[in-house]
């Protein structure tokens, strides 16, 4: 998926913005060593860095990194794939906030993640949970199939487990899960109404990649319209998100 960095810091930064809890349970200590994976355009990296951390930012868009390296020019940002990358010097923490969820081949990352630990190194990670956006997912599949789309019922893009199925994916790789949670977390859109199809725009377009181009802007009104008594509350727009969070120590 090819990303709008601009869009994405403009529109949709509240992604970093809510990041900033699960950098809490990270607790970063100065000096420590530390790879953000998904790293986006780096603000959060750039927070890490702060606090005294050598901090290295990989993400598999190269628009995203791009970005980040123009931003923060004084840290090292790499293109990488989460489930094919490798270190020579291992890091004392792996952070990840937001991006697990793109990542369908959950047991590589995984593994990936344990091999650039050192021993004793923590993977803290904030992830969609199971069920999250569900309300999002079920108003675009009815409404691509009235239109006559997504009749087969394509899955969506995007991996949602629950605390007990990525608890155990990480102790199969041998990490001791020491902190899981799954939380509700009702979401703000940015410019009201409009907010859902620009969410959709973002961070769902292979939903519509069937749909011509002038028949997007009422697939979307209809998509928004269904959502309505859920997602509208005093004239804000919030999305269902659901979120996982977790803490796993390499023994
Ligand atoms: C997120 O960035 O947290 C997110 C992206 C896509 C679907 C759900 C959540």
């Amino acid at each position: 998926m090819k990303w709008n960095a601009e869009l994405y810091d403009d529109k949709h930064s509240f992604v970093s913005q809510y990041g900033e809890g699960v950098l809490e349970l990270l607790a970063a200590k100065a000096g420590e060593r530390i790879l953000d994976l998904g790293c986006g355009t780096g603000d959060l990296a750039n927070q890490l860095q702060g606090l005294g951390a050598d901090v290295v930012g990989i993400d598999a868009s190269p628009e995203m990194i791009a970005t980040a390296k123009e931003k923060y020019p004084y840290i090292n940002f790499a293109v990488a794939n989460a489930v094919d990358f490798d270190f020579n010097e291992p890091f004392d923490a792996v952070f990840s906030n937001a991006a697990l969820h793109w990542i369908k081949d959950a047991e590589s990352v995984i593994k990936r993640v344990y091999n650039v630990l050192k021993p004793g190194g923590r993977f803290v990670a904030e992830m969609g949970g199971k069920g999250c956006v569900q309300q999002m997912i079920a108003a675009t599949n009815t409404i691509l199939n009235k239109h006559g789309y997504n009749k087969a019922g394509q899955p969506h893009p995007w991996y949602f487990p629950s605390t007990a199925e990525y608890a155990a994916k990480l102790e199969e790789q041998g990490f001791r899960v020491t902190y899981t949670a799954h939380f509700d977390r009702k979401t703000l859109l940015q410019d009201g109404r409009q907010g859902v199809a620009k969410w959709l725009s973002m961070f769902g377009p292979s939903f519509f990649s069937e749909i011509p181009a002038d028949k997007l802007t009422t697939v979307l009104d209809e998509i928004t319209d269904l959502l309505e008594t859920d997602y509208e509350d005093d004239g804000q727009w919030y999305a269902d998100y659901k979120r996982l969070r977790f803490i796993a120590m390499k023994e």
